[in-house]
């Protein structure tokens, strides 16, 4: 994540910060912005309708991204201070082009947490679980390029998962976290085995409960969500609200049922969502 400068277009700090994800995913994300800037208002979208992203080429991926941030800048409110990209498939698909397109507003995007993983490591052997999507492309290559040498990362597709996640489908998500996590191979501290485990999609910290269960006790699990919401705040920088308590609008272009209660399990927000045809 690189630091950006704030536009000085005609956003104000009142503004609120737009959030998306292929669905339900990025409330892990919004959880974590919540609690470090908690006078800023946020608004939430998630594309449930055309989730999940992970398993859909990456020209589908571009094309939804662009038409949630045209609607977020266009549609009321009338503009967003800053994006928040809170997907993984997302930020590798169209975060450059969005910054190409956008380049007065600032974008905080996700990857997956491998330099946090690597430092945190003993026996080098990291697990991921990412979609297909992430894993496949040019930008995590590149990260993975330029971790070459610190330590040994091995890399599994989830297909599936974050579908189950979105669904809300408690025995299809134990019996995937199950099989993924035997196939990213043999966890422990000891020396050839994977001590360390990064959740590459910001859906997968739903599944983490029934992780945890997969692996030895007190295995690290590394996700974004703390590290996104620290650089989403010194992006802002002077640009932060203070002295207002922060409102969150949800909207979803799926169905509003699923997003409201994810919102409340998994956030403990309990507020109306509406729905979007975008
Ligand atoms: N939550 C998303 C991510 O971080 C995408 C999951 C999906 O839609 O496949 O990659």
């Amino acid at each position: 994540m690189i630091a950006e400068t704030i536009p000085s277009g005609n956003a104000t700090p009142t503004h609120p910060i737009g959030v998306f994800d292929s669905g339900v995913g990025g409330l892990s994300v919004l959880k974590a912005l919540r609690a470090e800037l908690p006078h800023e208002d946020f608004v939430y979208v998630a594309d449930s309708g055309y989730a999940p992203y992970g398993e859909r080429d990456e020209a589908f991926v571009i094309a939804r991204s662009r038409a949630i941030v045209s609607h977020l800048l266009q549609n009321d409110p009338p503009a967003i201070k800053a994006l928040v990209i809170a997907c993984n498939t997302a930020t590798a698909a169209a975060i450059h082009l969005l910054r190409q397109e956008h380049p007065g507003l600032p974008i905080i995007g996700v990857e997956p947490a491998l330099k946090p993983a690597a430092a945190a490591s003993r026996t080098k052997r990291i697990g991921v679980l990412a979609t297909r999507g992430t894993l496949a492309s040019q930008k995590f290559k590149a990260l993975l390029a330029s971790l070459e040498g610190h330590a040994e990362f091995i890399c599994q597709p989830c297909d599936g998962l974050a579908d189950a996640i979105e669904r809300d489908d408690e025995s299809k998500i134990r019996a995937l976290c199950a099989y993924y996590i035997r196939a990213t191979g043999q966890f422990g501290l000891n020396s050839g085995e994977i001590d360390t485990l990064v959740l590459g999609c910001t859906h997968y910290p739903f599944a983490s409960d029934h992780i945890r269960t997969l692996l030895p006790a007190d295995m690290p699990i590394i996700d974004n969500g703390e590290p996104v919401a620290r650089q989403t705040r010194r992006v802002l920088g002077e640009h932060t609200a203070s002295n207002h308590v922060g409102q969150i609008t949800l909207r979803t272009t799926g169905d509003p049922t699923l997003l409201a209660q994810a919102a409340r399990r998994w956030v403990g927000l309990d507020v109306p969502v509406n729905t979007l045809s975008i």
